[in-house]
């Protein structure tokens, strides 16, 4: 279920809630996102027109449900147990030649990211972030062996954006390689995808697992993906937005403040920097993103999920971690976040100071 059945679907269920009147990109679209725990799609983004933004989508276990083609009845319960067999049953990906992300080409030098409307989420971010609700994908410059995550990304100009994470993450280690030779690494971001390939993407598989296998035993049929051009990786044929690009060897930036999963903002002096060398996406493109910072939000209701398939890794302590996941599977949101912020002023989970 690409992410526009999925859009039909709530709308059929009377699940979505449709913004027709003008909302601004900065901090709007943020709080109303906020303010709401349901389905959104904005109609009207001011200076955008004929974009759509779509938040939400995953900010209840029901709608959890029926992004796995489950019924909307289903129980918290009903849902892990079908998650948890599908975690057992992974399928390949299959590669296809041809997919609605090829609609719309951008080469380097015509490359915006600006001309997306991506919203300043908070007025505690330092700018617009690109990458809330999306996926990064790389591949170990040693073995080959791919990863999907997601690691947020900031705007620093029309093709350069921030990518925070912590040094322990899957995708921190692949650039750690890459940088041993001097190399820059090849990295797509999709944006737009279905909502169990985020689902996938969120959850900690052991160190060279390819999530886009766990996206398909969820969805239970192969994802199909499309090759990129300018880097060797590959993007699900059917997302909204796709960027090809490196992550440039040696460059390091700030990303942030940002406000985190902990309702708490942050900062990461050492992002990698990331230039794009290719854009892609449908005609009429849904951006996708999300406001998290609130207990309960759509990020906190996937890490629930995921902390009973027992694949949540904050990067953080281990001693932080051992009590905040007891928390997210009792749906203690209000306590995990507070979790989320003790051990140092602070915590950067995610940046570089993380310690295991
Ligand atoms: C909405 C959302 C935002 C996230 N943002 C980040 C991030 O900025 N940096 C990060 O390292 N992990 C982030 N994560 C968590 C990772 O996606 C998650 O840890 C995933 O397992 C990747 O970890 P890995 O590198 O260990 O495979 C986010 C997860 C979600 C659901």
């Amino acid at each position: 279920m690409d992410l526009r059945s999925f859009i039909d679907l709530l709308w059929s269920h009377g699940r979505l809630k449709r913004i027709e009147p003008e909302v601004d990109w900065r901090f709007e679209i943020g709080r109303i996102t906020r303010e709401h725990r349901e389905p959104l799609l904005f109609e009207n983004v001011r200076g955008y027109p004929g974009s759509r933004v779509f938040t939400n989508g995953l900010s209840s276990p029901e709608l959890i449900a029926l992004s796995l083609g489950l019924g909307s009845q289903q129980g918290m319960k009903e849902i892990i147990n079908a998650a948890k067999n599908r975690l057992q049953k992974p399928l390949s990906p299959v590669i296809v030649d041809s997919g609605p992300i090829l609609q719309n080409i951008v080469r380097a030098d015509d490359i915006d990211f600006l001309e997306l409307p991506v919203p300043q989420w908070s007025p505690r971010d330092a700018g617009r972030y690109l990458g809330t609700w999306h996926v990064n994908v790389t591949k170990d410059p040693e073995t080959g062996t791919r990863n999907v995550g997601v690691y947020r990304m900031q705007v620093l100009g029309p093709k350069h954006a921030t990518v925070s994470t912590s040094p322990t993450s899957d995708l921190g280690r692949h650039v750690a390689k890459a940088e041993k030779t001097g190399r820059a690494l090849p990295m797509a971001v999709a944006i737009g995808v279905s909502e169990a390939v985020m689902i996938a993407a969120s959850a900690a598989c052991p160190y060279g697992y390819d999530e886009y296998q766990f996206a398909g035993g969820l969805e239970t049929k192969p994802l199909q993906l499309l090759k990129c051009e300018t880097v060797d990786l590959e993007i699900p044929a059917d997302t909204e937005i796709a960027i090809e690009g490196f992550i440039q060897p040696g460059e390091r930036v700030q990303d942030g403040p940002y406000l985190d999963y902990a309702g708490k903002a942050n900062t990461n002096p050492k992002a990698f920097l990331f230039e794009a060398t290719r854009m892609m996406f449908r005609d009429n493109p849904i951006f996708r993103g999300s406001s998290i910072g609130l207990p309960g939000a759509e990020d906190h209701q996937v890490f629930s999920l995921l902390a009973h398939l027992k694949l949540v890794d904050f990067h953080g302590r281990r001693s932080r971690q051992f009590v905040q996941n007891p928390l997210l599977r009792k749906r203690l949101f209000r306590p995990f976040q507070l979790a989320g912020r003790l051990g140092g002023f602070h915590p950067r989970h995610w940046g570089p100071n993380s310690a295991r």
